[in-house]
């Protein structure tokens, strides 16, 4: 079959004849039909992912771990749990038949493959408890993941959406996307923690947290009160490590500030079955829209290295 393949630790994907993977008990053979590359793909094939070793030990390999495809049978399913040296960047994967999943009607292949990242925004209604009315900061919102959040905070019913970026043509374009406020992390510490303070208004609720790093340590800081007042509680997500993998809390910021912190994953288990669903009907009716870039597979080294995709995602169909 055509494949993209590394051979060495941060290669670049080239495209090329690979040994067609052979079918496994429980296992089910899957034509693949579209896969998003994400940060965590380029993450695993640079080696810098804590789950790469897998990856690396079987190389050459095929990147991607997920994608869209059609059994034997003609359904269309999302699918998993594929082994190194096989990925999803080729024409076919087996993968156990225990992770394929069905893809609803009316979901093109390219945007079930984004589905995902959408559905990592919903994080501020199950691991959050977000409520309408409230107000809502997506940190790192230029992203995709992060253009999604503010479209969800929306459609959510937040009352009020301050979204944060390096790049004021971005942070423009978020609001016409549903951003009340737009705050550019690109400044100097001070300039920042009063950016933050500026735009509180009467309390960032829920923040939706893609950065963590710099920008995150500095809203920290900006939440720690003037006075001895009681302040309202945030309720930090914390989903994406963008502009770094930690910060340095101080004690005063925890203890003063009613500071909350979550991870994405909690209550996943309980509530992702309609956090997909949510997606799902929003997609379907047109409510969300998803913004990708497809490229065929022929193209793998080409696409790999685009530069030029900020807030869309890369979405690659074998030809
Ligand atoms: N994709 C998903 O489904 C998903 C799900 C859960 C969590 N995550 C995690 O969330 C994060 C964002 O994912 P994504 O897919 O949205 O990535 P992305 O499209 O590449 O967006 C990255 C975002 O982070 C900003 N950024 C990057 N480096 C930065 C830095 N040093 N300082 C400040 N801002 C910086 C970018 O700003 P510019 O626009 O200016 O470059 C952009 O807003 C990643 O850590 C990812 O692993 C992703």
């Amino acid at each position: 079959m055509k494949a993209a393949v590394v051979d060495r630790a941060g290669g670049i994907p080239r495209y090329q004849d690979f040994p067609d993977p052979e079918v496994g008990e429980g296992q089910v053979l899957v034509t693949v039909e579209a896969v998003a590359v994400e940060n965590v793909d380029r993450a695993i094939v640079a080696g810098t992912h804590y789950t790469a070793t897998q990856f690396q030990a079987a190389l050459p390999a095929i990147p991607c771990f997920d994608g869209i495809g059609r059994l034997a049978d003609g359904t269309l399913v999302g699918f998993g749990g594929i082994t190194p040296p096989y990925g999803t960047l080729a024409q076919y994967a087996v993968v156990p038949a225990t992770h394929t999943a069905p893809i609803p009607e009316g979901i093109d292949p390219p945007i079930a493959a984004v589905l995902s990242s959408a559905i990592s925004g919903m994080c501020m209604r199950t691991a959050a408890g977000l409520s309408a009315g409230e107000t809502v900061l997506v940190q790192g919102a230029t992203g995709v993941a992060g253009r999604l959040a503010v479209k969800i905070a929306r459609l959510l019913g937040a009352g009020r959406i301050v979204a944060t970026g390096r790049n004021d043509d971005a942070l423009q374009e978020l609001k016409n996307l549903g951003a009340d406020t737009v705050i550019n992390t690109a400044v100097d510490d001070a300039d920042l923690v009063q950016a933050f303070r500026d735009h509180v208004g009467d309390g960032y609720d829920v923040v939706v947290d893609y950065l963590w790093g710099r920008p995150t340590e500095l809203l920290t800081r900006a939440l720690i009160p003037d006075s001895f007042a009681m302040p309202k509680p945030t309720r930090l997500v914390q989903i994406g490590e963008s502009a770094g993998p930690t910060i340095q809390l101080t004690g005063d910021a925890l203890r003063t500030s009613g500071l909350e912190i979550y991870g994405a994953a909690r209550n996943m288990a309980t509530g992702m079955a309609d956090a997909y669903q949510q997606v799902v009907d929003w997609v379907r009716s047109g409510e969300l829209t998803i913004d990708v870039t497809t490229m065929p597979l022929s193209q793998i080294a080409t696409a790999w290295i685009r530069a030029d995709l900020r807030g869309t995602r890369l979405v690659i169909i074998p030809d």
